[in-house]
């Protein structure tokens, strides 16, 4: 268990994406604990009232889908002028399908949802950076943004499109005083929904994980890692991928 930092986010406004479930519910849990703000936003309104029963004050949300502009727009402004981080955090799975397998519309939801609300979150993020001067972004990333063995070729697709979304926003604007981070978690014991039945699982991906990658996370662990890169902490950091997955990646 990692020991929160006392008003590390005090007077920040966060927003979380996926904050009602997993690491978004455990950022949006420890950002308020290190007295910060947090507009959070998540498909669920049922999960997001519970974390507001949870978090109190300090934690407001926006019900939607992220994949809507219109929701995009209501989130960036419910966090208001002093908006200084973003976790673009919300993502889906892709059911372990292999280029041959995927249909359409699994790989242009996953990419909705896993990419361009990043871009649309960032894009509508940044006037209020700028002009504040100031402000940190942290995306989720995956295991499979950084390898081809983690998932169906949609997810994997998308989590590299992350790390690209990532490193551009991080040399665009780091001379602005924005950084742009992501995080590249292993296994996380979260409500993510995944198939795991297909042929292409049994056949190919089950035999390529190793310990690392069964050995899960808890959310708690991937919060602590990307509050750090959130935070000033990692003041000097700008356009990492950290891998925050026991090792894995290592191997
Ligand atoms: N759990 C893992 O093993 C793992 C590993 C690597 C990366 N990740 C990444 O971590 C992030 C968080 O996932 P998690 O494991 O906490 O999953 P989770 O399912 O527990 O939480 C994700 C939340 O995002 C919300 N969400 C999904 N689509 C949305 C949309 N269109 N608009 C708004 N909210 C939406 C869901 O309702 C859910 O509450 C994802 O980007 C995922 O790809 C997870």
């Amino acid at each position: 268990m990692s020991t929160t930092v006392p008003g590390r986010f005090a007077g920040r406004v966060v927003v979380v994406t996926g904050a009602g479930s997993g690491i978004g519910r455990a950022v949006a849990s420890r950002i308020v604990q290190e007295g910060g703000r947090v507009v959070g936003a998540d498909l669920s309104e049922e999960r997001l009232r519970t974390v507001a029963e949870e978090l109190g004050d300090a934690f407001t949300y926006v019900a939607g889908s992220v994949t809507e502009q219109e929701v995009v727009d209501r989130v960036i402004e419910a966090a208001g002028p002093d908006l200084w981080g973003l976790v673009n955090n919300a993502g889906i799975m892709d059911d372990f399908l292999s280029a041959g397998e995927v249909d359409d519309a699994t790989w242009e939801r996953v990419f909705a949802v896993n990419v361009t609300s990043m871009m649309r979150l960032i894009r509508a993020a940044l006037p209020l950076m700028l002009a504040a001067g100031a402000g940190s972004i942290v995306n989720t990333a995956s295991e499979a943004g950084l390898r081809g063995s983690a998932a169906g070729v949609a997810y994997t697709a998308s989590k590299h499109a992350v790390v690209g979304l990532t490193k551009s926003t991080a040399v665009f604007y780091r001379s602005k005083g924005i950084r742009c981070n992501a995080v590249a978690p292993g296994a996380v014991a979260t409500n993510i929904q995944t198939r795991m039945d297909t042929a292409s699982f049994t056949e190919v991906v089950a035999p390529l994980l190793g310990a690392f990658a069964l050995a899960t996370a808890t959310a708690e662990q991937l919060a602590a890692s990307i509050t750090w890169l959130l935070s000033d902490d990692s003041a000097n950091v700008n356009g990492a991928i950290l891998a925050s997955d026991g090792g894995w990646s290592a191997i």
